[in-house]
């Protein structure tokens, strides 16, 4: 099981967006077997998957229990290969939980808990919350690559610095696996503004920059509201054509 990050510290960037039809691409045009995880308290993945709730186990559970099966959290969707372990505003609490309880280790709690599943799943995408917190850095720990969904605006590289340096802090102390896969230029219109402030991503080596880019798409909207995965919507709108390219793009790089 190859498990990726979807991060970035700013909020609205399309990390949802982008973990959510990564799963999607993966399963149906690939047929990979996807685990989800919803790793943000606002549930958007879980949400998206039809599996919001507040009578079951969630990631919650999973990081503040000892000894639970995460087989017992992991939701079924409606995609044969796609499942989710889901999350919710508990998840605010879990996290003051797994800080204040320094009896056991507070960094690695997911990934031992998604170990026992590694074996049942090809792709593990985790999307995340705009934030670092325990349960991100839990994330990290667990992950072997990361992407770094950037919507270019005139704050898109405010905090880039910060999580490459939590990537690198992580990387050297608890996961010598991690690395930034790259980052993804999401939202994109051709405007004279945003080609410049992709000019100056491509133009700096420590970021590494795939070179599709996802194309703003009003269907987007409306797939969401739907809950249908926009390849699944509409496939011929741009964002869906790229999504499939950014994907294809994602697995022939990890051949070299
Ligand atoms: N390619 C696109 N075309 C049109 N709208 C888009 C596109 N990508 C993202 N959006 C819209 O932008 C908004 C933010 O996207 P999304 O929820 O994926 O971001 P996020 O980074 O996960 O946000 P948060 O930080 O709140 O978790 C959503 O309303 C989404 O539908
Ligand atoms: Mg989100």
């Amino acid at each position: 099981m190859k498990t990726i990050s979807i991060i970035n510290l700013k909020g609205g960037v399309a990390k949802t967006l982008t973990a959510d039809n990564m799963a999607h691409v993966l399963a149906v045009f690939h047929n990979k077997r996807v685990l989800l995880v919803d790793n943000d308290k606002q549930g958007n993945t879980s949400k998206a998957f039809g599996v919001h709730s507040y009578d079951e186990k969630s990631l919650s559970d999973v990081l503040t229990a000892r000894r639970l099966d995460v087989r017992e959290v992991i939701k079924k969707t409606r995609f044969e290969n796609i499942d989710v372990l889901p999350a919710n505003m508990t998840l605010i609490r879990a996290n003051m939980e797994v800080l204040m309880d320094t009896t056991r280790p507070q960094q690695t709690r997911l990934r031992a808990a998604l170990d026992p599943v590694a074996g049942q799943y090809d792709f593990c995408i985790i999307d995340n919350a705009p934030d670092i917190n325990i349960s991100t850095i839990n994330a990290l720990v667990a992950s072997d690559d990361v992407i770094i969904p950037i919507k270019i605006d005139k704050y898109a590289f405010d905090g880039l610095a910060e999580l490459k340096e939590q990537i690198e802090d992580t990387r050297d102390d608890l996961n010598p696996r991690l690395r930034l896969a790259g980052c993804l230029i999401t939202c994109f219109i051709r405007a004279d503004a945003e080609k410049q402030g992709e000019a100056w991503l491509r133009s700096r080596p420590e970021y590494p920059v795939f070179d599709t880019r996802i194309r703003y798409s009003e269907k987007v909207t409306e797939s969401t509201f739907s809950e249908m995965p926009i390849a699944e919507y509409s496939r011929r709108s741009g964002t869906a054509m790229d999504y499939i390219a950014f994907v294809r793009e994602y697995l022939n790089r990890g051949k070299d």
